[in-house]
Parts: C-alpha cells; sequence; structure tokens
C-alpha cells in the first residue's frame, strides 16, 4: 500500500473510562477494526473527490457553498459536500483555514484510495467488517448519482435489490455496528428495576438486532421470566416482519409483540399505551424530527422511575466527521430535523452534551451519556458510539393541556 494502515496501538487509558461496560468488548481487534472502517471511508473520499472534480473547484481555497457553486450540486447535496470536505480534511488531505465559515484548499494532487487493499486487511481482521464496508461500497458508488441530481440516496440505497445490504448491517455479526446494541443492552439490563412484570417498549427496532442484544443479555442474567412484555415497534413492515420471525424462532415463549410506530407522533393514537419501565432505542432517535418532542413523548409512556435508553452514533468534536456518514449524509430524513443552537445545532449524529441537554429539556432526571466520552475523547478521539440515558421523574406528573403525548 502507498499508505500503509498503520493506526498504532490503542490507548490503554481508556479502558478505565469505559464505566459500566466490559473493557474485554474493547479490544485491540476491535480498535483496529473501527480505524479500518474510518480509513475506509477517507479513501473513498479521496475516489470521490476525484469522481466529482473536486480539486479544480478547490482552486484558490473555497467554502462549501463556492465548491458547491462550482459543481453546481443541488442544494440538497450540500451537507453531503460538506461532510465530504471535511472527512478529506480530518485526514490530513485537505488544508482547512478556520475561518468562519472555513476555506478549504488542497495541499497537492490527491492520493487515489485504496480500498481493495484495506478491505483485504479488515477481513484478515475480522471478515464481518465486510457487512460495513459493503454498505460503504454501495453508498460510494451511489454518490455520482446523487450529486449530479439525476437520483437521490433513496432510489440508490433503499430500493429492494438492497434491503440485504442493510440487514447484513444492523447485524450484531458487524462488531463496529454491534457495539451500539451491546452497549445500549448492558445499559438497559442494568438499569432495569428488580422483580417481574417488566415492561419494554422499543424504537425504531428495524429487524431487531438491538432487541435480540437485549434479550441475549436478559438470559445471561437469568431475567427472562421477568418479562411481562417486549413491544418491539418498527415503522417498516418488511424489517419489522423480519425482526417478528428471527426474535420469535430465537427466543421463544419471551412475551414478544410487534407494532408499527413512529416516534415523530404521538404515541397513544398509534396504540401503544404506557407504564413501561423501559423505553429503548438503538440509532433511530437522531432521524426524529423534534428530537425534544419525540423523547418528552417516550417519557410520557414511562412508569415514574422508569428509564429511556438510546443508543446512539455520537460525534465527539463539533464538526467532527463519522465514517458512516459516508451512508448517511445521501438521505433527506438524516437532514430534515429541526435544529437549535443550543440544543441541536446540526442534523445527523448528536454530540454527548447535546443529548445531555435534549433529556434535560424534556424532562429526564439522572441524564447521562455512557461512558465517559468527555474524557475518553482525549485518549482516543474516534469512539463513535455511546448511550444516552435519562429518568422518568419518580412521581407521576400532573397532566397538563397541551403536552407532548
Ligand atoms: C439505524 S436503523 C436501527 C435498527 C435497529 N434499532 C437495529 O439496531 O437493528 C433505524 C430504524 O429506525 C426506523 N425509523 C426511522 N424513522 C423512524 C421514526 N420516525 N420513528 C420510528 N422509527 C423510525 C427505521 O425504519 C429503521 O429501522
Amino acid at each position: 500500500m502507498l499508505v500503509p494502515f498503520d493506526p498504532g496501538p490503542r490507548d490503554p487509558r481508556t479502558d478505565t473510562l469505559l464505566g459500566e461496560f466490559p473493557s474485554a468488548e474493547f479490544d485491540d481487534r476491535f480498535f483496529r477494526c473501527c480505524e479500518l472502517v474510518d480509513r475506509y471511508s477517507l479513501d473513498h473520499a479521496l475516489d470521490l473527490a476525484r469522481a466529482l472534480r473536486l480539486e479544480p473547484a478547490l482552486t484558490g481555497g473555497a467554502t462549501v457553498a463556492e465548491v458547491a457553486d462550482r459543481l453546481a450540486v443541488p442544494a440538497a447535496f450540500e451537507p453531503a459536500l460538506a461532510w465530504l470536505l471535511e472527512r478529506l480534511a480530518a485526514g490530513g488531505e485537505l488544508e482547512v483555514e478556520a475561518v468562519d465559515p472555513p476555506r478549504f484548499r488542497s495541499r497537492g494532487p490527491l492520493r487515489a484510495g485504496e480500498t481493495a487493499e484495506l478491505r483485504a486487511l479488515g477481513e484478515a481482521l475480522d471478515p464481518g467488517i465486510a457487512r460495513t464496508l459493503d454498505l460503504f461500497d454501495a453508498a460510494a458508488a451511489a454518490w455520482p448519482a446523487v450529486a449530479s441530481g439525476r437520483s437521490t440516496g433513496e432510489q440508490e440505497l433503499f430500493s429492494m435489490g438492497r434491503i440485504g445490504l442493510w440487514i447484513a448491517y444492523f447485524h450484531n455479526a458487524n462488531r463496529a455496528y454491534a457495539i451500539s446494541n451491546r452497549m445500549a443492552a448492558v445499559a438497559a439490563a442494568n438499569r432495569l428495576r428488580p422483580g417481574g412484570g417488566l415492561r419494554i417498549l422499543e424504537i425504531g427496532a428495524g429487524a431487531g438486532s438491538a432487541a435480540e442484544a437485549l434479550l441475549d443479555e436478559l438470559a445471561r442474567r437469568g431475567r427472562l421470566a421477568d418479562l411481562e412484555l417486549y413491544l418491539a415497534t418498527e415503522p417498516s413492515p418488511f424489517f419489522r416482519r423480519r425482526a417478528e420471525r428471527d426474535l420469535k424462532a430465537r427466543f421463544a415463549g419471551a412475551p414478544l409483540r410487534f407494532a408499527g410506530a413512529d416516534v415523530d407522533l404521538p404515541l397513544d393514537e398509534q396504540g401503544i399505551g404506557d407504564g413501561f419501565d423501559l423505553v429503548l432505542g438503538v440509532n433511530v432517535l437522531h432521524v426524529a424530527r423534534d428530537l425534544v418532542g419525540a423523547v418528552s413523548r417516550l417519557r410520557s409512556v414511562l412508569a415514574p422511575g422508569g428509564w429511556l435508553v438510546a443508543g446512539e452514533c455520537l460525534r465527539l468534536f463539533s464538526g467532527q466527521p463519522v465514517p458512516a456518514e459516508l451512508v448517511f449524509q445521501l438521505f433527506k430524513s438524516f437532514h430534515e430535523v429541526e435544529t437549535d443552537p443550543r440544543l441541536r445545532p446540526l442534523h445527523g449524529f448528536l454530540e454527548p452534551r447535546h443529548w445531555r441537554e435534549i433529556l434535560a429539556a424534556a424532562g429526564f432526571d439522572e441524564v447521562a451519556v455512557l461512558p465517559d466520552l468527555d474524557r475518553i475523547r482525549e485518549h482516543y478521539p474516534r469512539f463513535f458510539a455511546g448511550v444516552a440515558v435519562g429518568r422518568a421523574p419518580r412521581a407521576p406528573e400532573p397532566a397538563t393541556p397541551g403536552s407532548h403525548r
């Protein structure tokens, strides 16, 4: 390889900051996989720069808006273009002048990406990594059509022929993704009250990988019999049926129920009920249009003292590009959210501090983002997963007319 893949050793100081999460989950192999996925996104970004003819558009230095103008991309593509420029700058491939708005400029001719070589290394590290790399390849192949306005990310990546890619990606055999499920499962199991009659609601359950992780964790702790209800909700009938088929086969006898639910809409009108001990969502809440409203609605279906546990992909610094955005920046749902300068300044993945603010604004107590990413980022700046937790107030609140429910 022209630029060897050499992430160096994992910083062991992160191990002491993982809190309730077992450090065995974050071993050297996992660290190398995460770094490889990060580098893979950079090398795709380099090839996309060439495909989109980015270099001539950067002549003399240019802002995102100027580059967008010179390339004549549709307005809806500008956030994706911004990610591309930030990704290249974060990888040291472009210079960025920290003015407002930032100006990007070439350091010299951009090198060619080395994705084939990286894939070979990645698959030798962990064959499961192919599930992430395949989705990245499909997304990268879709960029030129979306940049030209000939197509949309949804048309390119949500057709029936692409479903297999998504099922493979949102899967517990895909360690780079599954870490979000695993952390959410541990955080959720640690917060469930003792005793039986437990009622759990999951939102955006997809094809069921987060449910599988939690049910596995409960089985490990001998707590499956404490469940009265596990209501897995998912708006896409295709994913929901898939989750229902697989989870009922794996956890026969568990009180599993399946329904459609949209976090952007009132939950009672969707027949969801209330009195839940836990609401779980993994990588779903960041697409809620009005995040404080959605989180408030979830609080209102919790029993007093019940917990919201949201596993989320996170950025640790403002404006930090996240590798998975190579895929998600192509989607309208990723961008079309309400922003707020304090609570949610940008679309897409949030920073830990924004989750804390949002959960507090939605009336949660004991708000935290786990593990301690504010300290972890000092030793490892690309720890892109975490869990936001908050507890519903213990005493029932008096009903207020016009509340978010
Ligand atoms: C990233 S996937 C995560 C799937 C699942 N949690 C897992 O980890 O396997 C996000 C899921 O959220 C669902 N979703 C998108 N918008 C939603 C909304 N407004 N309300 C509820 N779910 C939504 C999608 O259909 C998708 O299945």
